[in-house]
This record gives C-alpha cells, sequence and structure tokens, in this order.
C-alpha cells in the first residue's frame, strides 16, 4: 500500500465533502457579485451563479496544498531506514509547477468569466498558464525525443529528436484540452460530466499502470487526478440537470489544464489525448465556425422548443452572399454526406442560408431528433464513455501493431 495515496484519497474524499457542503451557500455570494447566467434551455429561464468552478478549483487547491508535504515525508521522517536522503528537488519542482500552471489557469478562467474575454484572447490564456509548466519539464525532463511507430522505421529510423517543435506541442496540447471541453458545452451537466469521465479513465488507466516501468509516473498522475475526480463529481451533483449552478469558464479550463498537466508531466500525453475522442470529433466538426469560415453565432447550444419542453438543432442564419468560396464548398460537401442540415434560399428575397450550428451536441440531435435536456446529457457522457473504451482498446491493443508495447 503506497501510504501518500492513501492520504491523498481520504484528503480528497474530505474535500468533496466540504465542497458539496459549500456550494449551495456561496450561490448567493456569486449572484450578487454579478457572476450569474440564465439557463438558456428553460421554459423559465431563470438566473443561477455562475463560475461554481471556482469553488471545486479552490478546494482542489486546498487538498493539493495539503498534499504537499506526504510524497516527500520519507526524506525527513525514516520512514523506510532504506531510503536515500538526497532530497529529490525535480519531483518537487514538478510538483509545484504543476499546481503553479493550474492555479494560474483557474485564475485565468475567472477572469475570462468576468470580463466575458472574446475568443481570440481566450486562446491566448492557456498559452500563457502553460509557461511555468514548459520550464519545469525543461529544467526536470527536456526529453523531447518521440519513438517512430513501426510503419515509417524504415524510413525515419526508431526515434526522432523534436527539440523545440515537441514544447510547441505542449504548449498547443495545453490550449486544446481546455477549449475543447469549453466548446463542448451548453447542456446541464456535460462539461463537468465529461471533465469527470476523462479523469476516471485517467485514473483507471494510471492504476493499470501502477505495476509497470514507469509507476512513479502514474503515482505522480494519481495525487492529481484523485482529489479532481473528487471534487469535480461535488460540482456535477449540483451541475446535474435542472442546474442549480454554472460551472463557468473557470471549471473548463481547471480541468483542461489539470489534465494537460498530468499528460505532460507523467509522460503519457498521447493516451490522455485518446480520452478526448467526442472532444476531438466537435472540434473538428466546429472547425468551419471557429474559423469563421461558416458565421458563428454567441452561443451554438441546441434550441429549447417549450410546447414539446424538447431540444432541437440550432441553426445559424446568413446572408448566403455573405459566405466566401471556402465556407461555400465546406457547406456543400456537409450537405452531401449529410453531416450538417443545410437549407439555402431561405428568408427575404430568398437571399439567406441557415445552417445548423455545427457541434457534438447538434449532430446527436441530427440522428436522434428532438431529445429532453437530461437525455441528451445522458447521451453525450455515454459517447464519453464508448470512447473511453474506444481509448483503452487503442492503447492496450491496437498499439502493438505501431509500437513495443
Ligand atoms: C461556449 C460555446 C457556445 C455555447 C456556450 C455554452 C463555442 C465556440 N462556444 O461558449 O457556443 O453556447 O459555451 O456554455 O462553441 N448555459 C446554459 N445551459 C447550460 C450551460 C450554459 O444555458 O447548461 C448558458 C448560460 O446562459 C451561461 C452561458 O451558457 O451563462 C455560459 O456560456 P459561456 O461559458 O460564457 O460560453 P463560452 O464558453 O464563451
Ligand atoms: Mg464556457
Amino acid at each position: 500500500m503506497h501510504y501518500p495515496l492513501v492520504i491523498n484519497t481520504c484528503l480528497s474524499a474530505l474535500g468533496m465533502l466540504v465542497t458539496l457542503k459549500v456550494i449551495p451557500g456561496f450561490g448567493e455570494v456569486f449572484m450578487k457579485a454579478g457572476f450569474k447566467g440564465r439557463d438558456l434551455n428553460k421554459v423559465v429561464q431563470k438566473e443561477i451563479p455562475e463560475s461554481a468552478g471556482m469553488i471545486s478549483g479552490a478546494m482542489f487547491l486546498i487538498i493539493m496544498f495539503l498534499f504537499i508535504p506526504f510524497p516527500f515525508l520519507e526524506y525527513w521522517v525514516s520512514v523506510k531506514p532504506q531510503t536515500s536522503h538526497e532530497f529529490p528537488h525535480a519531483d518537487f519542482v514538478e510538483f509545484l509547477g504543476a499546481l503553479l500552471s493550474i492555479s494560474c489557469m483557474i485564475f485565468l478562467g475567472f477572469v475570462d468569466d468576468a470580463l466575458a474575454l472574446k475568443w481570440r484572447h481566450k486562446l491566448w490564456l492557456p498559452t500563457i498558464a502553460s509557461l511555468p509548466l514548459l520550464m519545469v519539464y525543461f529544467t526536470t525532463f527536456d526529453l523531447t525525443t518521440i519513438i517512430v511507430p513501426k510503419p515509417f522505421r524504415p524510413i525515419l529510423g526508431l526515434s526522432i529528436d523534436l527539440g523545440l517543435l515537441y514544447y510547441v506541442y505542449m504548449g498547443m496540447l495545453a490550449v486544446f484540452c481546455t477549449n475543447a471541453i469549453n466548446i463542448l458545452a451548453g447542456i446541464n451537466g456535460v462539461e463537468t460530466g465529461q471533465s469527470l469521465i476523462i479523469g476516471l479513465s485517467i485514473t483507471i488507466f494510471n492504476l493499470l499502470e501502477l505495476s509497470g516501468d514507469f509507476s512513479e509516473d502514474h503515482i505522480f498522475s494519481l495525487y492529481f487526478m484523485i482529489p479532481f475526480c473528487a471534487v469535480s463529481f461535488a460540482l456535477l451533483y449540483y451541475n446535474w440537470y435542472p442546474s442549480q449552478v454554472f460551472v463557468g469558464d473557470t471549471f473548463c479550463y481547471f480541468a483542461g489544464m489539470t489534465f494537460a498537466v498530468v499528460g505532460i508531466l507523467s509522460h503519457f500525453s498521447k493516451t490522455m489525448l485518446l480520452f478526448f475522442i467526442p472532444q476531438i470529433l466537435n472540434f473538428l466538426y466546429s472547425c468551419p465556425q471557429l474559423f469563421r469560415l461558416v458565421p458563428c453565432p454567441r452561443h451554438r447550444l441546441p434550441r429549447f422548443d417549450a410546447k414539446t419542453g424538447r431540444l432541437g438543432m440550432s441553426y445559424s442564419r446568413f446572408k448566403t452572399s455573405e459566405l466566401n468560396s471556402i465556407g461555400a464548398l465546406i457547406l456543400q460537401v456537409c450537405c452531401i454526406f449529410h453531416i450538417a442540415d443545410v437549407r439555402s434560399g431561405v428568408g427575404e428575397d430568398k437571399q439567406y442560408t441557415e445552417c445548423n450550428n455545427l457541434t457534438l451536441i447538434n449532430f446527436v440531435l441530427k440522428v436522434l431528433g428532438p431529445t429532453h435536456e437530461r437525455t441528451l446529457t445522458i447521451y453525450l457522457l455515454t459517447i464519453q464513455v464508448l470512447g473511453s473504451m474506444a481509448a483503452f482498446f487503442i492503447r492496450y491493443q491496437l498499439a502493438k501493431i505501431f509500437y513495443d508495447v
């Protein structure tokens, strides 16, 4: 039994109970401070507290700050007589660097919630917050070599040193993880639900690898994932349909950065990305709107039908003449392959085109038809679980074709 893990689990359980207790009390405080949002998919769109992710983020940091001494206790107290008394400064720096990046991301997420930043600014926040992490990686590990997949070895050799490019990749990973969760959003419980499933999947992966050659890396990851899952569960309890609180961008950034941190510092970023299959699909589908090739409204969440109480696809309507040739081509391809619902020649003088907002949530609605909000969240979380099962299959079976695992 690894005693710091036991202490971490106990602190996490305690943190979860405290988070469950304090979220309702803080609601009023958040509302008074202006942190509130309208629940758009309801008959009565009442205002509820926003940015409750701040509470779970703060509790995560409290758990981690209380936990800091425990993994290193054996170097001060002779628990094991054979322990070398050389203090592992590099491990300690990794621990603090990881916490610095996560704290920075929580702070910047809260700034985003307070100031409602524009998308072009949002992209910079994770880049800035990942800098301490990259610096720690540089000073402690600095391994930028990747193993080439078997089929490419005759051409590229066994490994390639990516150098600076590897740092660019890690920075982009942080930007992707944070924003990918933030854009798979808009129905009660989906931001926290997907993050909890990714967190649990990483935890299971770490536990499976505990007896392997890199057990230290996986223990490091567990130190972060167990408290993360605990505080996310508490938040999901209040964010589940019908939501009593919204999690805010604070939570999406906190979750994404925590995943990026463990993926990078525990050296399993490829496997970590495998747990993001639904987010990758949502990002790819969203690209035409994210890169403004097709007009993108402020909110892309599904449209609520008050008569049926169900959610249907939401549409973006724009003048056909506003579309550039690449946008028009993309919509044509989407139409041919039935991956989007495009209606041209609508509205005044038939000058407008309508296209469903390009999100995975709308795509599920396109396939299944109008659905109740809670059921839709359950479908999306089921897709997340299926994605994790596929990830485990790829990691443990398919990877054998490409790597010596
Ligand atoms: C992202 C999405 C946006 C989506 C929004 C919903 C992109 C590019 N951006 O924007 O399309 O509409 O998230 O979170 O894909 N809300 C609900 N019900 C929920 C969750 C949120 O009605 O279950 C509404 C509330 O009014 C809340 C607001 O969404 O105040 C939060 O939106 P915010 O997180 O600020 O949007 P973005 O992250 O910028
Ligand atoms: Mg958001």
